[in-house]
Formats: C-alpha cells, sequence, structure tokens
C-alpha cells in the first residue's frame, strides 16, 4: 500500500507515491539527489545530512513523510561549475571553493555534509569561532582529513563572505632556509662502500648530503599547492561514487551471515525465501562452482593460502556467508533472508591465538582442497609462518651488557572508511561481464575473479569510479563475487553495498599481534642484538597473513645497532600467523608496520630510561643511516628472492631535530614544573616520542603504467590504472605530467581507472602510486614531450626557413614548445598539425615503471599528553610530526595525508579496538561503539617535512600516505610513562590501563 506526499527539494516540489516506511534518504537518492550519502545505519558518520527548514539532520533516520511540509535542502542547491559552456551559472558557493583551495577533501565522501553543516552554521553565525566550526562538524565523521582543513576552510570562507581579504594558500610548509647546508654533525655518515656477501655496492648513488631538491626553483608544477583535480567535482556532490550509479531493472543483493563462528551446514532451505514476490535469486555453496582462492588483491601469484570459497557448506566466523540474495529492493532481500532455513552442526571454535596451534585444538581449515603457500599448514591452524635470522644474534646477547625482554600486545581495528564497500555488476551488450567497484586494486580483481566466475579474464571488465576512502580495506576481493554470482544467475544489473555492521563484522581488519622482544644493549646504549616473535592473528583466511606480518619487519630495520654492529647487524624474526574463528584480518594503512612500532619504540623508551640514556639520542645513535643496507632486504622479500638495497636517502636525524623545536622537547621533557598543571594536582602533562621508517613500493614486483595522448587544443589525457581513494594520487600524478609536458595542471584530464581503456596498475596499496606510478607517468611524458618537440623542430624549421633546430634543446613551457632563440610554436599548432595537417599521427605514449628498490621515508613522532593519575584517562594535546617523505610533489595533498594519518592512528592509540565475546561474536557493531575522533575532541596536529632528494626517483619523492600510521600509539604511550610513569604494554592507552598499572606501581 502506497502513500501520497508532496517533498520540497531545493525550492521544487515533488509529488510522490512513496511506501509507507520509507527512509527520507531512498527518496531523495530515487529523485537523483545523489549528493546524499549513505554512511551507518544510526546516523553515526552524518554522511546523510541534509538540510530541513535550515538545520541539517540524518536523512537516513527520517522518513520520508516526515518531511512533508518543509524546505529540504541537499548540497545541488548550494553551488556549482562556474564554467558550462555558453550557460551563465552562479558558479561555486564561496564554501566550495574554500574547500577546493584550502585541500579540505580527501575522498570526499564526508564533504556534501561538511558542507550543508558549514552552510547553516554560517547563515546564522557570520563571524564563527574554531570551536563553533568543530562544534557543527562533531556530527560528520571524515576518516580522511583530520578536520584541520576543512575547518580552516570554513573559517576562510566566513572571512571572504564577511568581505574580508583572506591569504593566497601558498606553500604551507616550507623547509627554512637555515636548514640547507646546517651543520649535522655526526648523525649523517660519510659515503661509502658497503659489502654485502662479498659483493660490493656502489656507493656512487649515496645522497649524504640533504637538499631539497635537485632545481625546485624551476617547477611550476611539481612541489606547488596544486587544487586537486578531483575537488570541484566532489564539492558539488556529483554521482561520482559507485553506488551512485544505477542501472534500469537493477536488483538488490544481501547476505545471510553465519550467528556461529565455527559450524557446518547440515541443511539450508531456500524455497520459503524464493516464493516471496521480488525475489530473483536465492544463491547456497550448492548452486555455484567451489573454487578455492584468496581475497587478497594482490600480484600473481599472490602470496597466500587458498582458503575461501564464495560460499561454503561450513562456516568460519559470526558474519561469515550462508547464502546471497537478490531482490527488487533491499527490503524484499532482507525478508528472504529470514525466509531461509539453515540447520547447523555447531563446532567447537578457536577465538584465542594462543590456543589455535595447541595440540588437539580444532581444525578450521579441514577441506580437501585447501591450497598452501609456503609454509602454510592447515592441520596446526597455520596460516603462514616466517623465520629470519640475520648476523649472529645469540652472539650479539652474549655480546651485550644488558638484555631487555618483555611482551606486548596489539588490537585488532577496523579500517573504517565512510563509504562502506560498494559494488554493482552488470552484462554488457557484449556479454561481458563490468564490474563497477569501489576498489583500490581493479586490475587484481579482474584477474582474480575470472576463475571464481568460470569467465575469461577478456569477458570482464572493471571500472573503480570514486573511491570513498579504503585504507586497505578496498585491497581485497570482497562482495565483487557476490554481485557477480548474482548477475549470472539473474542476468540482471545487481547493486551490493554493506551495511555498518557488514563492515563490522564481515570485513578486514588490522591483524592483532602478541609480540615478544628481546634486545642485548651495551651500557653505552649499543644495540648489539634485536629479536622479535609475533604471534599474529589473521582470523578465519589468510589473506595478507604472510606479507603483512612479514612488513612487521619494516619497525626492526630502523634499529640496527652501532659500531660493528651497524656493519653487521644481529637481527632475528620470527612470527607465526594462526588461524582462529574471527572475522578476517587484511591489510591496514601502514599494513603490518604499526603493530611493530608500538612494541618497537616502547620497548627502546623503556631501555634508555633503564639505562639512564636520552631517549632520543639512543634511537638515533642505533638508528639506519643513508649509505647503509636496508638489514631486511637482505633477507626477505614476500616470499620473493630478496636482493640487498642501499638506503640513499635519510632525513631522520633533521626530523629528529625540527620535532624537538616544535613540540618545545628541550624545555619540556624532564620539566616538572612544566609537568604539573596549577590548581590541578591530579593532572600530570608529559611528552614522548617514536622513531619509524616504512616503505616506497615492494621492489621488483609493483608495476605502475599510464598513457598520455594529445588531443586538438594542446591538453592531454592522461589514463592511469592507479586508484585515487582520497590521497590525492590523481593530481599529483598529473602534476608530474604537467611539468615534463611544461602546461597548467587544467590542461591534463586524469582519467582512473578502467581494465579496459587504462594500462595496467597494481593498485593502491604499499604507498607507492607516486612513486611506481609516478615514475609511469614521467616515462609516458617524456616519450609524448620528446615527439612533441621534434614536431615543433621540424614546424619551426619549415616556418623560420632555418637549417636545423635540435629537438632536445626545446623547452616545453607555457603550453609552447620553445626554441633556444625564443621562437615559440603552440602546443596546440602542433596538435592541429599532427592531427590535421602533415604526416597525421596521434602523438601518444605509453609508460610504465617497475622499482628495483623501496627507498624509506623516515620520521620522527612526538605526542604531548594530560593524564588525570586519579581516573587514568588520557588526554592528547598534541601531535607533531616532521617526516622525510623526499621531494613534496604537493604540499596540501601531501600535509592532508599526515593529518589524517596522525588522527587514525590517534584512535589506535587510545580508542580503536575490536573484541569478541566468548562465541565470537564482535562487540563492536557501529560507530556508537567504536569510537574514531570527531572534529572537536581533535588535538593540535602540526606537520614538518624535511624534504630530501631520492635519487631513485626522477622527481626524488618517497612514499607519504603510510608513514604517520606508525608513530602515535608508541608516541602517547612514551608520553603517558613520561608524564605518569604508566608503563603500559598493550595499546590503545584506555583509561582502565593507565589506572590499573598506576595503582600496580
Ligand atoms: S574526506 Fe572525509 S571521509 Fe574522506
Amino acid at each position: 500500500m502506497m502513500m501520497d506526499i508532496e517533498l520540497i527539494v531545493n525550492q521544487e516540489t515533488y509529488q510522490l507515491q512513496i511506501q509507507p516506511g520509507e527512509r527520507l534518504y531512498r527518496v531523495l537518492r530515487r529523485l537523483g539527489y545523489k549528493s546524499v550519502k549513505f554512511g551507518d545505519e544510526q546516523g553515526e558518520t552524518g554522511a546523510d545530512t541534509v538540510l530541513m527548514d535550515g538545520k541539517p539532520v540524518n536523512s537516513y533516520l527520517l522518513l520520508a513523510a516526515q518531511a512533508e511540509g518543509h524546505q529540504l535542502e541537499t548540497l545541488e542547491e548550494l553551488g556549482e561549475n562556474p564554467h558550462q559552456g555558453w550557460k551563465e551559472t552562479r558558479g561555486l558557493h564561496i564554501l566550495q571553493q574554500e574547500f577546493v583551495k584550502n585541500g579540505a577533501i580527501q575522498c570526499g565522501y564526508c564533504t556534501p555534509a561538511q558542507l550543508l553543516a558549514a552552510k547553516e552554521l554560517l547563515d546564522r553565525e557570520p563571524d564563527p569561532t574554531e570551536e563553533q566550526v568543530r562544534d557543527v562538524f562533531s556530527g560528520i565523521l571524515c576518516r580522511c582529513t583530520g578536520y584541520l582543513k576543512p575547518v580552516e576552510a570554513v573559517l576562510r570562507a566566513a572571512a571572504r563572505m564577511r568581505g574580508e581579504t583572506v591569504p593566497p594558500i601558498e606553500d604551507p610548509i616550507k623547509v627554512p632556509p637555515e636548514w640547507m647546508g646546517t651543520d649535522l654533525g655526526d648523525s649523517i655518515p660519510p659515503t661509502k662502500t658497503v659489502q654485502v656477501d662479498g659483493t660490493t655496492l656502489t656507493a656512487q648513488r649515496v645522497i649524504t648530503d640533504l637538499k631539497v631538491s635537485n632545481s625546485p626553483e624551476t617547477w611550476r608544477q611539481v612541489g606547488k599547492p596544486k587544487e586537486k583535480v578531483d575537488a570541484v567535482k566532489l564539492v558539488q556532490g556529483k554521482p561520482a561514487f559507485t553506488a551512485d550509479f544505477e542501472r534500469r531493472d537493477m536488483l538488490y543483493a544481501k547476505v545471510l551471515h553465519s550467528p556461529y563462528a565455527h559450524a557446518r551446514i547440515k541443511s539450508i532451505k531456500t524455497d520459503r525465501a524464493l516464493e516471496i514476490p521480488g525475489v530473483h535469486s536465492v544463491l547456497t555453496y550448492r548452486d555455484i562452482p567451489r573454487v578455492a582462492y584468496s581475497t587478497a588483491g594482490q600480484s600473481d601469484p599472490i602470496p597466500g593460502p587458498l582458503d575461501s570459497y564464495s560460499l561454503d557448506e561450513k562456516v568460519r566466523f559470526v558474519g561469515d556467508r550462508v547464502a546471497f540474495v537478490a531482490a527488487e529492493s533491499e527490503d524484499i532481500a532482507e525478508k528472504a533472508l529470514e525466509a531461509i532455513e539453515v540447520d547447523y552442526e555447531i563446532l567447537e571454535p578457536i577465538l584465542d591465538s594462543r590456543e589455535a596451534m595447541q595440540q588437539g585444538a580444532p581444525i578450521i581449515h579441514d577441506q580437501d582442497d585447501y591450497v598452501n603457500f609456503a609454509d602454510s599448514n592447515p592441520a596446526k591452524n597455520l596460516a603462514a609462518e616466517i623465520r629470519i635470522d640475520i648476523g649472529d644474534v645469540e652472539k650479539g646477547f652474549q655480546e651485550a651488557d644488558r638484555i631487555f625482554e618483555a611482551e606486548y600486545e596489539v588490537p585488532k581495528v577496523q579500517q573504517a572508511h565512510i563509504e562502506p564497500h560498494a559494488v554493482i555488476t552488470y552484462w554488457d551488450e557484449n556479454d561481458r561481464l563490468v564490474i563497477r567497484t569501489s576498489t583500490q586494486v581493479p586490475f587484481h580483481i579482474r584477474r582474480m575473479i575470472a576463475p571464481v566466475l568460470g569467465l575469461p579474464v577478456k569477458r570482464i571488465r572493471v571500472i573503480k569510479p570514486r573511491i570513498g576512502g579504503g585504507f586497505g580495506g578496498k585491497q581485497e576481493m570482497l562482495i565483487e563475487d557476490v554481485a557477480a554470482h548474482l548477475t549470472i544467475a539473474t542476468g540482471k544489473p545487481v547493486q551490493f553495498v554493506y551495511t555498518r555492521e557488514e563492515e563490522f563484522t564481515a570485513s578486514r581488519s588490522r591483524h592483532p599481534m602478541r609480540i615478544r622482544l628481546k634486545t642485548g644493549v651495551k651500557n653505552d646504549g649499543t644495540m648489539t642484538a634485536n629479536e622479535m616473535y609475533s604471534l599474529s592473528d589473521t582470523g578465519a583466511n589468510g589473506a595478507h597473513a604472510l606479507t603483512v606480518t612479514g612488513n612487521t619487519t619494516k619497525a626492526m630495520s630502523l634499529y640496527v645497532g652501532d659500531g660493528p654492529y651497524r656493519e653487521s647487524p644481529n637481527i632475528r624474526y620470527y612470527a607465526d600467523i594462526v588461524y582462529t574463528n574471527t572475522p578476517p584480518s587484511g591489510a591496514f594503512r601502514g599494513y603490518g608496520v604499526p603493530q611493530g612500532y608500538w612494541p618497537v619504540e616502547r620497548h627502546m623508551e623503556f631501555i634508555a630510561h633503564q639505562l639512564g640514556l636520552d631517549p632520543l639520542e639512543f634511537r638515533l645513535k642505533n638508528a639506519l643511516r643513508a649509505g647503509e643496507i636496508h638489514p631486511f632486504s637482505v633477507a626477505w622479500s614476500e616470499g620473493r628472492e630478496p636482493v640487498p638495497e642501499m638506503i640513499q636517502s635519510n632525513g631522520l636525524a633533521e626530523c629528529v631535530q625540527r620535532g624537538k623545536a616544535a613540540i618545545g622537547w628541550d624545555e619540556k621533557h624532564l620539566d616538572k614544573d612544566w609537568a604539573a598543571v596549577p590548581g590541578k594536582p591530579y593532572l600530570r602533562k608529559g611528552l614522548g616520542a617514536a622513531l619509524m621508517m616504512q616503505g616506497t613500493a615492494i621492489p621488483y614486483l609493483d608495476m605502475g603504467g599510464a598513457s598520455i595522448k594529445l588531443n586538438d587544443d594542446g591538453s592531454f589525457n592522461l589514463l592511469i590504472g592507479a586508484t585515487d581513494l582520497g590521497t590525492g594520487s590523481d593530481t599529483v600524478l598529473a602534476q608530474m605530467a604537467a611539468e615534463i609536458l611544461g602546461v597548467p595542471l587544467e590542461d591534463i584530464i586524469v582519467y582512473s581507472s578502467d581494465t579496459d581503456f587504462t594500462p595496467f596498475d597494481k593498485g593502491a596499496y604499499a604507498s607507492s602510486t607516486t612513486y611506481i606510478s609516478g615514475a609511469a607517468v614521467v616515462d609516458a611524458a617524456n616519450k609524448v614531450a620528446n615527439r612533441i618537440r621534434e614536431r615543433a623542430a621540424s614546424i619551426l624549421e619549415s616556418k623560420l626557413d632555418k637549417a636545423t633546430i635540435i629537438p632536445a634543446e626545446i623547452e616545453l613551457a607555457d603550453r609552447c614548445a620553445i626554441a633556444p632563440d625564443g621562437h615559440a610554436v603552440s602546443l596546440e599548432d602542433i596538435a592541429l598539425d599532427s592531427l590535421h595537417h602533415t604526416n597525421q599521427e596521434q602523438i601518444m605514449a605509453v609508460g610504465s615503471y617497475m622499482s628495483p628498490v623501496s627507498p624509506p621515508p623516515f620520521a620522527a613522532q612526538f605526542a604531548e599528553v594530560t593524564v588525570d593519575i586519579e581516573t587514568g584517562s588520557v588526554v592528547v594535546d598534541k601531535l607533531v610530526m616532521a617526516v622525510d617523505s623526499g621531494v613534496i610533489v604537493n604540499p596540501v595533498t601531501a600535509s592532508g595525508q599526515i593529518e589524517g594519518g596522525m588522527t587514525q592512528a590517534l584512535g589506535y592509540a587510545v580508542s580503536e579496538e575490536m573484541v569478541y565475546d566468548d562465541q565470537g561474536r564482535a562487540r563492536e557493531k557501529d560507530f556508537r561503539d567504536y569510537h574514531i575522533f570527531r572534529a572537536q575532541e581533535m588535538p593540535d596536529l602540526e606537520t614538518i617535512f624535511v624534504e630530501t632528494y631520492e635519487p631513485s626517483h626522477p622527481f626524488g619523492v618517497k612514499a607519504v600516505a603510510e608513514i604517520p600510521m606508525n608513530g602515535v600509539a608508541p608516541a602517547v604511550g612514551n608520553a603517558v610513562y613520561n608524564a605518569c610513569g604508566a608503563d603500559l604494554r598493550d595499546n590503545p592507552v584506555t583509561p582502565e590501563k593507565v589506572w590499573k598499572a598506576l595503582k600496580d606501581g
């Protein structure tokens, strides 16, 4: 029974027939207002915000009928692109303009809600305080930005709307001139030759003196705070995301999830579900082929066991798949789920990683078609094991004056991207399956899903639209197969979007680990040996099990020892990665490294304290330096043959120096007066630090491709397989192309990514896009530039009647090819000549790049906290991160990465944790229980770039995206230790743990 209502949206009146219980959110989306997003069912994300009579409301929580008679506003009303051909538009609203200019947008999924909330504020308060802006943002979760830039954008917009002028957005972070040529003392060693296994590695490319870059003053695009190439569409709320796309006769998918942690399906009946009108398909394990695969979105061959199935007769965690349904609406699909009858044989689960390998433990993967990788052993619930010995660890311990041993634990945490996993599948007119999906790895998805569906790769096309955040959670073939099986079964388009509860119970998360550290140290602080054992919990499947836990070595790589130990470090890393009946772990920004840095940096602090050493000097004394071999590069490479790799750029010592100055370390760290809070004897302030490194791509494996094509008007299409999940990589790659081709950024039209049209790229992970895909773009751009120079030379020769112009001497700048004598021809003329006039050709090139090295970025993280010693509560007051990520291509997007990364890491430090009861049921199923930071809760954030020039990249870049995840938790832990002596071994640093540590002394 339908009901009639009248809705007024953006001053337009609609007469509608709706279902009585239909949500306002759904009706608005149906009317085409796609700026209204789904984030969760509880209104915690605020992504569904619209204005009703000028006030923000959650459209998912309101019934459409409740909005009748009210004025509704969505982002579509705010402003629009000022340039629409012959049509004059009112242009973008000042708020939208400032969001674009200020770098306030990363993935852009929360942006419509933030803009509407800001509009409401400025309508009632033209001169708001920062606190007021943060307050209106408090109902809107952003997982990408750290809120700093959106808040700044609103304050700037408010000033402009009051008629004030605001300063232009300059490069906000400059390396001060006094840093150039600073005497860095012993912190940077002289150039030297390094011997590994008798092989002498050349030292000629070693950079021992820091420099910002080779010629930054001549660069017009690289190194500049350019606006993001996708920002204008995102501030308008354009239908850019996966779920914004619709097809006629589209069905909606739902999945029946297991209520048991470990069970076998004895029987499953679907008749009642299939009888429900509007249900088109119900699939169980009996209806589809059984194909063992890995869900990990990685290059071929996937370095992990094949232990997953689209559907199986056994379920291995609460939330595992039991059946798929496709129906004409989500409500009908949900009814169908309730009508499926399942009889389970309940099996004993393993919920604690320590029990997984015990004698007599239940076997989680007892199926015959399990496919091993390396040392995986399902009979022992072992997904992978790692045994790495470098040097002679036992001898190193014998030579130590003191041995320090301790155990640490890090929790399971969620990526919590605000856009849930979303996919739409359909057959095209050529009977090829199109998969439109919010993925970080479109090319891996195409390759991996083909055998699962029984289709050849060539009959699959994967399109990656705008992604609303991923953080590793979308480096997985998680839901694409569900929609695809249902499209095959029904012949119809199928959309599948995860609920927020599914994100928490049936998605991926960071591997929790129990880590034991043993470190040998001489009394002068020289480390002689370091040993780590990690018991890593991969959950019910082994996707990323080996590689994530192997990557934890990056935390150990930072400290090699000093003196002779620096020449020949003694390091041991052993790990067992075990199955449990909990939701599978997977990739999460940092990819195993944050798990390592909590124990390593807490341990280093503890040792320094015990030995009475300055904690930062102790660290730097033992830290890896430029000119040295990355210790693990000689021993391990994700299951492939390792190749020794030299560190060519390292700004760690300068990061420490700059970070210390920014946080006031020397004045505060051991100052008891500063630590006391006047009038509040129960409060103690403290400072903590952590040093860290990461990697940049996976050497000899990760490959990125790009193609560039010249158009009639001298603009270029840049086609890339790389996936921008909000990081700004589309922009950064376009900046590199624009720099080489001598055009402004607006002349580079970026498209990413579509497996039919864009070159292969392994996807967005391992902090590789700027470095790997960037080098591919440079390769393609250089080829195109060279061809343009050749044509320009011949055009100028005939035009000027000159004998020879050497193409290599022609400069590309200001949309022209300019000969040394100043004569120039425009790129538009070259394009018209090449496409229409003379010896016609399409000027176009493809570039690709694979790196033999993975140059680490380095960083120093500082935290300032206030601890209540009566309650154990910890407030993080300030975070400062000084980072060497090589040359910074775009300071605005890069600092956004650091701010957003520190904010995610702050949750890892103090609040985020996924816990299961004794039946394996999740405690955290939504954002009411799982706390990620909101705008009004944020500490001060400060980012400092210490630029080095990484010689292995044409623009000297290194990674920036993952390293901010590593240091905040241990820096906060160390700050708490500094403040009150609570020496915590487990994160997050909760009030209970601090209070207990203080009580236990
Ligand atoms: S930009 Fe806010 S959620 Fe991505």
